[in-house]
């Protein structure tokens, strides 16, 4: 595979993709942080199937970040990043960074209201503005057919549906499956962080989530007592702190009291000091 060209500017990323559709190409875009893993690897693929050319966005985007969390030590690997991309198929990789992507007198935010302020938005507040304005540049600059992102970030995902939706930008958005190892731990770029010690208690939270699914599965529907079993099997973890158990309606994000309809169990915990957060959806 050739390495994919990698573009760091603005201009050259329109270019690239202003030439792209004047021959009626269809781009399949995969916005990321970078330090890019299997799971990363799966959102490429599917763009891959499904477009005529892959761009990959690598940027750590500093409005998403509040203020004591981990911007300056996100971990940083380009060069294994790129290669992934070659092994993955991509044809561009855009890379800019952050005086190209944010004017100093910048000013310009895109909020989901509601959506954005409940689940991770209580304890990381601002944190899904800066998702969706940078999103949204991205979008215009990459002027993508698809977009694909993780379940994983299932609240990320609602939050960008709702902004295409709302804003008319014209892009499918594409989901895509969780991606976890054989022991089920949720692929995350901040996995990296954790303690061999840490690595075992994180499973914890797939565990809990399976053992919750597993519950709807035998008929339990009291959405109280699915979340009371889960914080329970989640504290027997030493170094666990719970942020937030909930089961929402995967739609509106709303707590539910029964579960009816598609809804989803999600979780945000601290291992020591790095926060993971996974889900499961609940089919009554
Ligand atoms: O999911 C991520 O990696 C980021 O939130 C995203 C979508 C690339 C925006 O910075």
């Amino acid at each position: 595979m050739p390495d994919p060209i990698v573009l760091k500017t603005i201009v050259e990323m329109s270019a690239w993709s202003a030439k792209a559709l004047r021959k009626d190409k269809s781009i399949g875009f995969v916005p990321t942080m970078g330090a890019l893993h299997a799971g990363h690897k799966s959102l490429i693929d599917r763009a891959r199937k499904e477009n005529d050319l892959i761009v990959v966005s690598i940027f750590v985007n500093p409005t998403q970040f509040g203020p004591g969390e981990d911007l300056d030590k996100y971990p940083r690997t380009f060069e294994a990043d790129e290669k992934l991309c070659t092994q993955a198929g991509a044809d561009a990789l855009f890379f800019p960074d952050r005086k190209e992507m944010y004017h100093e007198a910048s000013r310009t935010y895109v909020e989901v209201g509601g959506l954005q302020d409940v689940l991770c938005g209580m304890s990381r507040p601002g944190h899904f503005r800066g998702v969706a304005t940078v999103v949204t540049k991205l979008f215009n600059i990459v002027r993508p057919t698809r977009a694909y992102f993780g379940r994983k970030d299932a609240q990320q995902l609602r939050i960008l549906q709702t902004m295409v939706r709302d804003l008319n930008q014209p892009v499918e958005v594409v989901p895509c499956e969780i991606v976890r190892e054989p022991d089920g731990l949720a692929l995350s770029s901040r996995n990296a962080y954790l303690s061999p010690r840490e690595r075992k208690q994180a499973l914890g939270l797939s565990k809990t989530l399976e053992h919750c699914k597993q519950a709807v599965a035998k008929g339990e529907r009291d959405a109280m007592k699915l979340i009371g079993a889960m914080a329970e099997m989640l504290e027997e973890e030493p170094d666990a702190e719970i942020d937030y158990v909930a089961i929402v309606n995967a739609a509106t994000l709303e707590d539910v009291t029964t579960i009816a309809g598609e809804c989803l169990a999600a979780l945000a915990v601290r291992i020591g000091k790095t926060r993971l957060i996974d889900n499961v959806r609940l089919n009554a």
